[in-house]
C-alpha cells in the first residue's frame, strides 16, 4: 500500500535519485546525480513535492514540479507552466503508485495553479499514464522526440 506524503529533509537523497530515474532516455545509462540533465529537474523547494511512501514512511515514487528556462509551455497571459517530474523506484513499478502520485501532486498544484505542463519522450512507456490521468499533448516538447502535454487544474 502506498501513502502520500510531504517530503522532508531526510528524503533530498531519494529525489535525486528519482530525477536520476526520470532523466534516463531509452536504454541509456543513468545520468550522475550532478548531472546538468538532473540538477536542470530538480524541485525548487521540498514544498514543490509528494512523496508516495509505505506503511513506515520509506518513499517509494515522487513527483514534484519545477521551473525550467526556456519554459515549455505559457499561460494564455504569458505566465510560464510549473513542469511535474513523477519516478517510482524501478522494483515497484505497474502497481498504480505513479497514477497515485500524479493524481496527488495535481490536487497539491491546484491550490496554486491552472494548469501543469510536462515533457515527456515520445518513445517513453510514462506517455500512457500521462494520458489516463488527464494530460494531453500540446505542442512540441524538447529534442527531437520530446513532446509537450498539459493538464488543466480544478481547485
Ligand atoms: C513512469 C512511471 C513513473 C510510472 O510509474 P508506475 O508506478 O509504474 O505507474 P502505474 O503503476 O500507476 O502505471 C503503470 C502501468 O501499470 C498499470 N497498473 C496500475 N496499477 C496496477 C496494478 N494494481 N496492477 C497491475 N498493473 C497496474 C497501469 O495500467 C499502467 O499501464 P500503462 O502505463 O501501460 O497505462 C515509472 O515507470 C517510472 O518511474 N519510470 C522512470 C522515470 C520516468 O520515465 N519518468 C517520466 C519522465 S517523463
Amino acid at each position: 500500500m502506498c501513502e502520500y506524503r510531504a517530503a522532508g529533509l531526510n528524503d533530498q537523497a531519494f529525489i535525486v535519485e528519482m530525477a536520476r530515474q526520470a532523466s534516463v532516455i531509452e536504454d541509456r545509462p543513468l545520468p550522475e546525480g550532478d548531472s546538468a540533465d538532473v540538477l536542470a529537474i530538480l524541485p525548487p523547494s521540498l514544498d514543490t513535492v509528494v512523496i508516495g511512501a509505505d506503511g513506515s514512511g520509506r518513499p517509494l515514487g515522487a513527483a514534484w514540479w519545477h521551473w525550467h528556462e526556456p519554459p515549455l509551455l505559457c499561460d494564455d497571459d504569458g505566465s510560464p507552466l510549473p513542469e511535474m517530474i513523477v519516478a517510482v523506484v524501478e522494483e515497484l513499478r505497474d502497481r498504480g503508485i505513479g497514477t497515485g502520485l500524479v493524481a496527488a501532486l495535481c490536487a497539491k498544484a491546484a491550490t496554486r495553479y491552472d494548469a501543469l505542463a510536462l515533457n515527456v519522450h515520445l518513445r517513453n512507456r510514462a506517455a500512457g499514464l500521462y494520458t489516463r490521468t488527464g494530460f494531453r499533448v500540446a505542442g512540441a516538447g524538447r529534442g527531437f522526440f520530446g513532446v509537450a502535454m498539459r493538464r488543466d487544474l480544478v481547485p
